[in-house]
């Protein structure tokens, strides 16, 4: 039997038959699929993506996704589509990524950042007086702070917004970073690589370059830290500004929790099956891409009460196993969750009273989940 799977656009070969609705309104494709297997009683639906595609939602779904490895290969997933993250620790497999992520790991551990929360606090932007854009300020204010968190602030301020400005453009223009640029790219990386190499700063840098193939673990996993965070960050002032009753360091916690749960950034993982696959009495075969929905997943109403709703009061309650997992899980969970928690509960912290002027807080899916913005917010 074939799984449930979304209508068809009629007038495009079948197997093509997603493409137009995934690339203008993929939420939407997402919640028709997830109605289509619910119905029948499962938790994955089809997808004709010009590949054969299965998306799976439910915590059970998740946890084989994310933890059988042997089955579920990063090498020919979405990302390996995406000039950006096609490299280093993101596509690398098992057996080969265990070890590379423990090389890694060190660098971005919860104590070895400790060292960098002065430094960070340092350079905390101040927010403006006026009216303001918090996605652009966001944007500009990660930026910043990874310049420092990386580098000590050291990286051509310039060459680093030429780098990452393409990940900022809507879906489905191509996200590419030009030649010349990845090339400057790579020497200034150098020019930084050699100065530590000399005399250590504390920053990422000065340990990520003892490990081999730092260069490329460095430049993808920039790219996979500034819109992830820039978009947490974003969501987070303007529901601030919203519900100025949650601005307190100690709620803080908690609404960076509900954010990432409405509005989770890696709204899409993917993975390649290495082999065939029996699920719920269906046959997946090998060569199929494996998509988990956490944004399915999170706005699920059988895990959440109410899941369209920001409240940050339900994280007093622990959610289910695997339903929630805005950084992934197991092996491949996310590098940089420590690092993404330090800038997001520090900018928090120093944000002052604020008060929404309007705009436009829908979600959209790129690369990574954002808001369509502007989010227009001024001091209270
Ligand atoms: C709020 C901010 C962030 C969110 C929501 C986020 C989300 C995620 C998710 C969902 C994954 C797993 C993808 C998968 O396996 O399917 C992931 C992996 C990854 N993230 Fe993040 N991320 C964030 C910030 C960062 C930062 C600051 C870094 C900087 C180091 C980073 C670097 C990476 C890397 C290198 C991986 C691949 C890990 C591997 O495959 O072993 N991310 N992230």
């Amino acid at each position: 039997m074939p799984l449930p799977r979304p209508p068809l656009h009629p007038s495009l070969p079948a197997p093509l038959g997603h493409l137009p609705a995934w690339s203008s309104e993929p939420l939407a494709l997402l919640h028709t699929g997830a109605e289509a297997a619910r119905t029948e009683g499962l938790d994955v639906f089809g997808l004709n993506l010009g590949l054969s595609a299965v998306v799976g939602f439910s915590p059970q779904w998740n946890r084989a996704v994310l933890t059988d490895l042997e089955t579920f290969r990063s090498r020919g997933s979405l990302s390996s589509l995406v000039p950006y993250l096609n490299g280093g620790v993101i596509v690398t497999d098992a057996p080969e990524h265990a070890l590379r992520r423990h090389a890694l790991n060190p660098s971005f551990s919860r104590s070895a950042l400790e060292g960098l929360t002065a430094a960070v606090r340092q350079k905390l932007p101040d927010f403006p007086a006026g009216r303001t854009d918090a996605l652009a300020w966001a944007d500009h204010a990660v930026r910043d702070l990874l310049n420092v968190a990386y580098f000590s602030g050291e990286f051509d301020a310039e060459l680093l917004d030429r780098f990452l400005a393409p990940l900022r453009r809507p879906f489905p223009a191509p996200m590419r970073p030009h030649p010349r640029t990845l090339v400057a790219v790579r020497r200034e990386l150098l020019r930084l690589g050699r100065l530590r190499a000399n005399e250590p700063r504390p920053d990422l840098l000065s340990t990520l370059i003892r490990q081999p193939g730092w260069m490329e673990d460095t430049r993808v996993s920039l790219a996979a830290a500034h819109d992830t965070t820039t978009h947490a960050l974003a969501y987070g002032v303007w529901h601030l500004a919203q519900a100025p009753q949650w601005h307190t360091p100690e709620q803080h916690g908690a609404v960076i929790k509900e954010v990432l749960r409405l509005y989770p950034p890696g709204w899409m993982g993917s993975r390649r099956l290495r082999r065939s696959l029996e699920w719920r009495g269906h046959t997946l075969p090998a060569g199929t891409l494996a998509l988990y929905s956490t944004y399915l997943t999170h706005r699920d109403p059988g895990l959440w009460d109410g899941p369209d709703h920001f409240r940050p009061e339900r994280w007093s309650h622990k959610p289910p196993a695997w339903a929630y997992l805005p950084y992934g899980g197991g092996e491949r969970i996310c590098l940089g969750m420590h690092l993404a928690g330090l800038l997001l509960t520090e900018t928090l912290a120093a944000l002052p009273l604020l008060r929404t002027l309007g705009g436009d807080a829908t979600p959209a899916p790129g690369l990574t989940l954002g808001p369509a913005g502007p989010l227009w917010v001024a001091r209270a």
